[in-house]
């Protein structure tokens, strides 16, 4: 029997499965086990876990129904599903950020770390870069140095990891410049990139135009949260105030076709993540999502999944969607393979 349209794309994801694949928008408690987030908030109850917020945080958080629930819940394991459900990139932000009160101890730290590389193993990754945001981790009184002890361990096996320093932008300037002072002569050669993830909204790109100078004369690669939360201005800041090398999202580019134009011409890569986009309502639908738009401009882009436990998604099924926004099983496979070209460590990534 011949085989039908639906075997055929389940052997297609298969195989992307398979294969050896790279991400490059990825972010360490965006991949936080469902089994380890569980057994913390079991570990640490939520109410006590939560006292260490400063009040406008705690007041911010608690305003969440789905956190509300949890803090008020007997089991609050059973309560978590919610915290995966929202409506706007702010309840995704404020879902994504109480995640860190159960990180309490290095060890924990760790596993998540732990957590990544068998999540990145079992979907055949084998080469990441992960975006880590320290301030929230010190936060929590977290030591720096064993933040980057762990960050610093490098096993020979893939997945190969590299590190991308989020300084987190809703710290404000001042601190992300002040930490990134206090960083760089610590950083392992583990750490390839800085960014800037949070609210884009509330702390545009050209804000930080002090940061972004010092780490790329620390030789660091460059990304930066923009064109998510913001239109085109904010990606413009993030190329021609913070110049970086990668944007990450970059969608709302394409409210500006000079903008897709210059993106094309200086081959400045975005970082997609599709399912994020539509989840956190940056887009109604797949189908009013810009990616199909910006490929055939010629913008170059990886795809990603930003934060998969928190989506739902793994890379090959991101990569996979694709599909129903018109793009060949041979354009997916080049956009697969050519994630591994866009890496800050070309070396790692080869
Ligand atoms: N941190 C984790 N995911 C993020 C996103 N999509 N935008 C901004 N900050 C984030
Ligand atoms: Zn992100």
């Amino acid at each position: 029997m011949p085989e039908s349209g639906a075997q055929r794309r389940a052997s297609w994801l298969e195989e992307l499965e398979a294969r050896p694949k790279a991400e490059l928008h990825l972010h360490l408690r965006g991949a936080i086990p469902r089994e380890f987030l569980s057994d913390r908030v079991r570990r640490y109850p939520p109410a006590q876990a939560l006292e260490s917020a400063p009040p406008n945080q705690l007041a911010r958080l608690r305003r969440q129904p789905a956190i509300a629930r949890i803090l008020a819940a007997s089991d609050p394991a059973e309560e978590l599903d919610g915290l995966f459900r929202f409506d706007s990139l702010d309840q995704f932000l404020a879902a994504y950020f109480f995640t860190v009160f159960f990180v309490r101890e290095i060890d924990d730290f760790r596993g998540l770390v732990i957590g990544l590389r068998e999540h990145l193993l079992a979907q055949n990754i084998t080469y990441a870069e992960v975006t880590v945001s320290i301030p929230e981790y010190l936060q929590q009184g977290l030591p720096l140095e064993g933040i980057l002890e762990v960050l610093g361990e490098d096993p020979p096996a893939r997945p190969k990891v590299r590190w991308i320093v989020d300084l987190v932008r809703n710290y404000g300037p001042d601190a992300a410049e002040r930490l990134l002072e206090r960083l760089l002569p610590l950083l392992p050669p583990t750490v390839a990139g800085l960014t800037l993830g949070g609210a884009e909204h509330l702390y545009p790109p050209q804000q930080f135009e002090r940061v972004y100078a010092l780490a790329r004369e620390a030789g660091l690669g460059t990304t930066v949260h923009a064109g998510e939360a913001l239109g085109p201005e904010s990606v413009w800041h993030a190329l021609d105030t913070l110049r970086v090398e990668r944007i990450g999202h970059g969608v709302r580019a394409i409210e500006d076709p000079s903008l897709v134009s210059h993106l094309a011409e200086r081959e400045i890569p975005l970082e997609i993540c599709p399912t994020s986009n539509v989840r956190t309502g940056v887009y109604r639908s797949m189908e009013a999502h810009p990616v199909r738009e910006l490929y055939e401009a010629g913008v170059p882009m990886s795809i990603s999944t930003d934060d998969p436990t928190f989506f739902g998604i793994s890379l090959a099924e991101e990569l996979a969607g694709l599909r129903s926004l018109g793009f060949t099983t041979g354009e997916i496979d080049g956009l697969a393979s050519g994630a591994f070209a866009f890496a800050f460590d070309a070396e790692a990534a080869a």
